[in-house]
């Protein structure tokens, strides 16, 4: 496996790769979802580039940039592991020199949930995501479901910008207990720990509503937020039944509907997800 950092480096370890190049973006302390992602990259291409780099323009002024979860021997250890062929480890000088002044900002998709939540964010991510395109120039490119409203944006991004690269979207990895896994993980103590299933069982109660037959957003939301509300440990961000495409609040479950929830658990804020697909009255799930 090729370690490089600078520019040069990377372009050279780039133009000795042959065929068709995949490429996972990561801000590392990688765990077995990111690792999911590398193993769908090594079935469909060639080669495998991974990047791991904390974009700092991504967080917040109040986030936890500082506190990000570092390893990089762990981290490294792993994708020599997994086959990787090539590992990027910028700076953040090499992605934002002195004078850096360009920002791309995603429109739309990227307006609700997160972006309302956390101001700035996508256009960190569109940004840094472009750079990150451009400079590694790979065929294939993958993200996960987990961050379901980051692969709408850089979808939107993608099509809008005529990057040429295929987005593939691999499905969430969870742990036993069904907590996604996440780097901000991480954060919890045993019993936050314990606290954080809440996320997962909200989803699940979600999904049997609605094989017992209820479309109503309002109705799924609302037992959504009882059931969270119910955990001392957390506290609600937000949750929402949104059409999975335009990512707009929907009344009724028709069609593709992302419900994605947002919620703090002590200083850890946690993402979750699921996939609804309705058809002639029949759904199917995907989280
Ligand atoms: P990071 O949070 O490190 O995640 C890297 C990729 O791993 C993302 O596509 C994310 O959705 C995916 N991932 C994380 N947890 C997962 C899980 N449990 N199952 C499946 N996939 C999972 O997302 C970012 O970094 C950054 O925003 C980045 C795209 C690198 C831009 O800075």
């Amino acid at each position: 496996m090729k370690q490089v950092i600078t520019l040069e480096e990377l372009r050279q370890a780039r133009a000795g790769l042959r065929g068709s190049l995949g490429f996972v973006p990561t801000m590392g302390f990688l765990h077995a979802g990111h690792l999911s992602l590398v193993d769908l990259a090594k079935r469909d291409c060639d080669s495998v580039a991974v990047s791991i780099f904390v974009n700092p323009t991504q967080f917040g002024p109040q986030e936890d940039l500082a506190a990000y979860p570092r390893d990089l021997p762990a981290d490294l250890q792993k994708l020599e592991a997994a086959g990787v062929d090539l590992v990027w480890l910028p700076t953040p000088e090499i992605i934002y020199p002195q004078g850096f002044n360009t920002w791309v900002s995603v429109e739309g998709v990227s307006q609700p949930l997160e972006g309302a939540a956390r101001p700035g964010h996508f256009r960190g991510v569109a940004t840094v995501v472009l750079k990150l395109f451009n400079i590694v120039q790979p065929h294939r490119a993958y993200f996960g479901q987990k961050d379901a409203q980051q692969c709408a944006v850089v979808r939107q991004l993608v099509r809008d910008l005529n990057l040429g690269v295929e987005i593939v979207v691999c499905p969430i990895v969870r742990e036993p207990d069904g907590l996604a896994m996440s780097s901000r993980n991480a954060y919890l103590d045993p019993d936050e720990r314990q606290a954080a299933r809440v996320l997962y069982e909200s989803l699940c109660r979600a999904r049997e509503l609605m094989q017992g037959g209820e479309r109503r957003a309002q109705v799924i939301a609302g037992e959504m937020r009882r059931l969270i509300a119910q955990e001392p440990r957390a506290r609600l961000d937000y949750v929402a039944v949104v059409d999975a495409e335009t990512l707009q609040p929907v009344d009724q479950v028709r069609g593709r509907v992302l419900v994605p929830l947002a919620v703090w658990i002590g200083r850890a804020r946690l993402l979750d997800n699921l996939l609804v697909e309705e058809k002639d009255g029949r759904f199917s799930f995907q989280f």
